[in-house]
């Protein structure tokens, strides 16, 4: 199943989400299929369950955006361990269309994680794959990426879409 993706506005987006104790469930397994095939429809590369508003600790994650099922990646109730260096790289959100904006992040991170059996494990990821584990997981802390930004920057973007809500193009 296909959820829509909630937008920027909903309180959902800006709460910090609950922790999964249940694994090894239908109800789960549905869940993350129903996530993997929501981020693609969406053309993502990665959604937290607080997009498709559930909120509840779980990311999915594919870099090479559906080319690669190697590269398909579950987090529950992740956890950022370490992070190295810096990147500046553009940075979007599926909950806030049409924005872009260059953001400093960290360049490699190391996270703790659980997967859908509840097995814990830990990873490593550069460059992009860093990325989307501080974007995914601030998503489960109720933090989007312009929270981020300048308060100019994120005055603006946020300006922009009070503008979208009010001409209804925003839903
Ligand atoms: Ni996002």
């Amino acid at each position: 199943m296909i959820y829509p993706i909630v937008k920027y506005g909903d309180p959902v987006l800006e709460h910090p989400a609950e922790t999964v104790t249940e694994f090894d469930t239908p109800e789960l397994n549905k869940l993350l299929d129903d996530m993997f095939e929501s981020m693609y429809a969406a053309r993502g590369v990665g959604l937290a369950a607080p997009q498709i508003g559930i909120s509840r600790r779980i990311a999915v994650i594919d870099t090479s955006a559906g080319e690669d099922p190697s590269q398909k990646l579950v987090l529950i109730n992740p956890q950022i361990l370490k992070k190295e260096g810096t990147q500046i790289i553009e940075e979007g959100c599926l909950s806030i269309p049409g924005f872009r904006e260059d953001l400093r992040r960290a360049k490699k991170v190391t996270l703790r994680a659980q997967n859908a059996k509840g097995e814990f494990f830990e990873m490593t990821g550069d460059e992009l794959l860093a990325r989307a584990f501080q974007h995914e997981t601030d998503h489960l802390d109720g933090r989007l990426y312009i929270t981020h930004l300048s308060p100019l920057k994120r005055d603006l973007i946020r300006r922009k879409i009070r503008k979208l809500q009010k001409a209804g193009e925003w839903a």
